[in-house]
């Protein structure tokens, strides 16, 4: 399998000119690249306006609601990042959970929507519990056939630049894999870069989630450069 490359902007950047600016660099660097799938989640004015000309880059978002249409002011739906071209939808990132207070009941009514919409579901985790059937438990994964992906990132990790360690991140695959099952791919997220990437692909994980480095344009495509040719 390809190992799996998603760019999470997050709040960034503030103009649609640096967005776009971004993403083309990004997107000429990438090009060329056989062995990895790269994936950009802008925020959502963006979206529309990120149209990649690669089958290389795909699209995401980093948010969706938990119904398709209706009377919910402000928000936006799965079915209409699906039909604005993205592919994958990030859910219950850690910076949701603290800022917007995400409950894991939210987050899973998010995913349903979102696999029912057609999206890939990327499901943030730094924890089991976040997994794990029960009353607190995010899904039923009695089937073991979502069309999921999970990232595993560890709270210390996360915009620190101090990584998990590989060996460390990857115990913490290995637990998530006998929840989740082998059909489910595994991310590592955590202040990745150009540097250790291929060390978590190393570990056994599918892909990685990067954050800070994915907004810097030539570090970001020395990531997915190393990647490419490491595996
Ligand atoms: P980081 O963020 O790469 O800046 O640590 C990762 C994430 O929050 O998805």
């Amino acid at each position: 399998m390809k190992p799996l490359i998603i760019a999470n902007w997050k709040c960034n950047p503030t103009t649609l000119r640096e967005a776009k600016r971004i993403f083309g660099a990004t997107e000429k660097g990438v090009k060329d690249i056989k062995n990895c799938e790269v994936v950009i989640c802008s925020p959502f004015p963006y979206i529309l306006h990120l149209k990649p000309y690669t089958l290389n880059l795909t699209l995401g978002a980093q948010n969706c609601f938990y119904e398709d249409e209706g009377a919910f002011t402000g928000e936006i739906s799965p079915k209409m990042l699906k039909n604005l071209g993205c592919k994958y939808v990030i859910l219950g990132h850690s910076e949701r959970r603290k800022y917007q207070k995400e409950t894991d009941e939210m987050v899973n009514k998010k995913l349903k929507a979102a696999l029912g919409a057609g999206l890939t579901p990327i499901l943030c985790i730094d924890k089991i519990s976040q997994i794990k059937k029960g009353p607190k438990g995010i899904l039923n994964l009695e089937s073991k056939t979502l069309n999921l992906i999970i990232a595993y990132e560890p709270l210390f990790a996360i915009g620190t630049g101090k990584p998990c360690s590989p060996e460390r991140a990857g115990k913490m695959r290995e637990e998530i894999e006998k929840v989740a099952g082998k059909n489910a791919k595994i991310l590592y997220g955590g202040s990745v870069n150009s540097e250790n990437a291929a060390d978590y692909i190393k570990a056994g994980f599918d892909g990685v989630l990067v954050g800070g480095a994915s907004l810097n344009s030539k570090e970001f495509i020395a990531l997915v450069k190393n990647l490419n040719i490491k595996i």
